[in-house]
């Protein structure tokens, strides 16, 4: 389990992980399955109707949304720093500061990311850590 003591080694919320701290990438099944994990959670963010006020504050095409969530997700797991290499240091926080974002909207994030993980991430241990992960880094959002 030395992947899962990595993945916590630091429970401060990052969002610029050394992909050095992690094999999170390849132990889920790496891109293919980090591809199938951002767009599941953008069919959930249409399905659920409890993250409506969540779809509707996005402003983007959600395919473009869709591509730059895996970017991101693939970096943060450990695998290539797609989003970096595009866009320069996700500061995630920072990039997230021109939307409200209290507990509810929080929680409405993470329902989609819950069920993303449910479809997408075969193991349970694996999907324990990661929600638990992100779970820390969408909390580190919240800026109402
Ligand atoms: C906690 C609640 C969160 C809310 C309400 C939220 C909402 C949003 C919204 C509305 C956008 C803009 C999309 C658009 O304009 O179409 C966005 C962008 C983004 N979000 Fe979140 N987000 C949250 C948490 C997170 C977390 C935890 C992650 C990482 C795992 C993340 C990753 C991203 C990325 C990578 C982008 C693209 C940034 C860019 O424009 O370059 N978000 N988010």
């Amino acid at each position: 389990m030395n992947w899962f003591s990595k993945l916590f080694k630091r429970q401060i919320p990052r969002d610029d992980r050394d992909p050095k701290q992690s094999n999170a990438y390849e132990l889920v099944g790496g891109e293919p399955v980090i591809r199938a994990l951002a767009q599941q959670f953008y069919l959930q963010m249409q399905r659920q109707s409890a993250s409506a006020e969540l779809l509707a504050i996005h402003r983007a095409p959600l395919a473009q949304s869709e591509q730059k969530l895996f970017e991101f997700l693939s970096g943060w797991l450990g695998g290539p720093q797609l989003y970096q290499q595009k866009y320069g240091h996700p500061a995630l926080r920072a990039r997230h500061m021109s939307f409200a974002i209290d507990e509810a909207m929080r929680d409405q994030w993470l329902l989609c990311m819950k069920h993303a993980i449910e479809e997408t991430i075969a193991d349970a241990q694996h999907r324990d850590v990661i929600y638990q992960a992100i779970s820390t880094l969408a909390d580190h959002m919240r800026n109402r």
